[in-house]
């Protein structure tokens, strides 16, 4: 029986880097019984303590959450009341078309444009709705889940020039894959006192199941600041691990590198098929159409070797698979997989 292969929930296969593992064994009756006593020097943890100094932000803007669906969540929860607006992507996370209606908030979206190679933010499109709904929060990801495009500085400067009578929230979930800068953060931050720019440890430093992100927020967000603050501290296990990530940029830098040579094999695999076609990415997944009736011979063919990408079902997908990059060697099964699928007779090979 060949191992099962998940290439459907965008985590990183790569696995995190051996400082995480070496963090891990020297866990000890300390962290696991006592609770952190950080507070006491003024900060939160050692681990918004590092963040901050890495980003160069004050501490109090570093919060610390259970992921970003968590800190999602709490921006929403803080901000949003009954009745009122936020505005999300139509092409998105699954979760930002949800996560409103926990309040009795209302969900206004606004569509991506497909482009000759990928999808991009309509700014022009965004504005006008803007100023039709004047929505109390504006979600929008760079790169975006699961069209892969990024805002381009300009328009992000736009848009959050025209949005300050709102809460932003910038969902970086995917950063990293395309470029590892962050010198962005401590600009918006300083410039945009109503932002939020989520950041996890799930993606590029391959911590999914470790739970643990942060958010640096922008200087008006007190109310936030105070929502999520816990004064029993954070999970010291998860921030070990994120504080080891954090001191291994050049494993992640080497997995970077690899995914981007990986991106482009995918690119050029796909472009040769007609009928089919993939839309260029800055994350560490890529967005395919793929023909109408190939849909379920293909899926019962990847389910029949235990390979898993995930099939949409929502209508703004409908005819498209999204493929998580694992790593070389995954990615080499995928595609060996997907050729031998489309030589004459191989969708009728369901079986192995
Ligand atoms: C766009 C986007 N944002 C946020 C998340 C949440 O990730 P986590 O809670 O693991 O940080 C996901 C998860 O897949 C996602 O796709």
């Amino acid at each position: 029986m060949t191992k099962h292969l998940y290439l459907d929930r965008n985590e990183n296969l790569y696995g995190p880097a051996p400082a995480c593992y070496s963090a891990l064994q020297k866990i000890g009756a300390e962290e696991l019984s006592v609770y952190p006593r950080d507070f006491l020097r003024g900060v939160k943890s050692r681990l918004s303590e590092r963040i901050a100094k890495d980003l160069g932000i004050p501490e109090p803007q570093i919060l610390l959450s259970e992921g970003s669906e968590d800190m999602l969540k709490q921006a929403v929860h803080c901000y949003l009341g009954p009745g009122e607006k936020i505005l999300c992507p139509a092409q998105s996370w699954w979760y930002y078309q949800k996560v409103a209606s926990e309040v009795g908030g209302e969900t206004i979206t606004y569509a991506l444009k497909e482009t000759q190679e990928s999808y991009s933010y309509d700014v022009e499109e965004m504005l006008s709705l803007y100023r039709k709904e004047s929505p109390r929060v504006v979600l929008i990801a760079s790169p975006n889940n699961p069209t892969g495009n990024s805002f381009h500085d300009d328009d992000l400067k736009k848009l959050t020039d025209a949005f300050r009578e709102s809460i932003v929230v910038l969902d970086e979930a995917y950063w990293g894959f395309r470029n590892s800068s962050n010198e962005h953060i401590a600009a918006l931050i300083e410039k945009y006192r109503n932002i939020v720019v989520l950041r996890t440890f799930s993606k590029y430093f391959a911590l999914a199941g470790a739970r643990v992100a942060f958010a640096a927020v922008g200087a008006s967000l007190s109310r936030l600041t105070k929502f999520s603050s816990r004064y029993l501290g954070y999970n010291r296990i998860s921030e070990s691990l994120a504080l080891a990530a954090l001191d291994s940029p050049e494993y992640y830098e080497t997995i970077r590198r690899q995914m981007c040579l990986d991106r482009e094999a995918i690119y050029v695999f796909f472009a040769g098929l007609s009928g089919w076609r993939c839309y260029r990415s800055d994350a560490n997944f890529v967005l395919v159409k793929i023909p109408a009736e190939v849909r379920e011979p293909l899926r019962s063919f990847l389910e029949a070797r235990n390979i898993h990408i995930k099939f949409f079902s929502e209508p703004e997908f409908a005819g498209c698979v999204r493929i998580t990059l694992g790593t070389k060697e995954h990615n080499h099964r995928l595609l060996s997989a997907l050729s031998e699928f489309l030589r004459p007779g191989g969708g009728e090979r369901g079986a192995v």
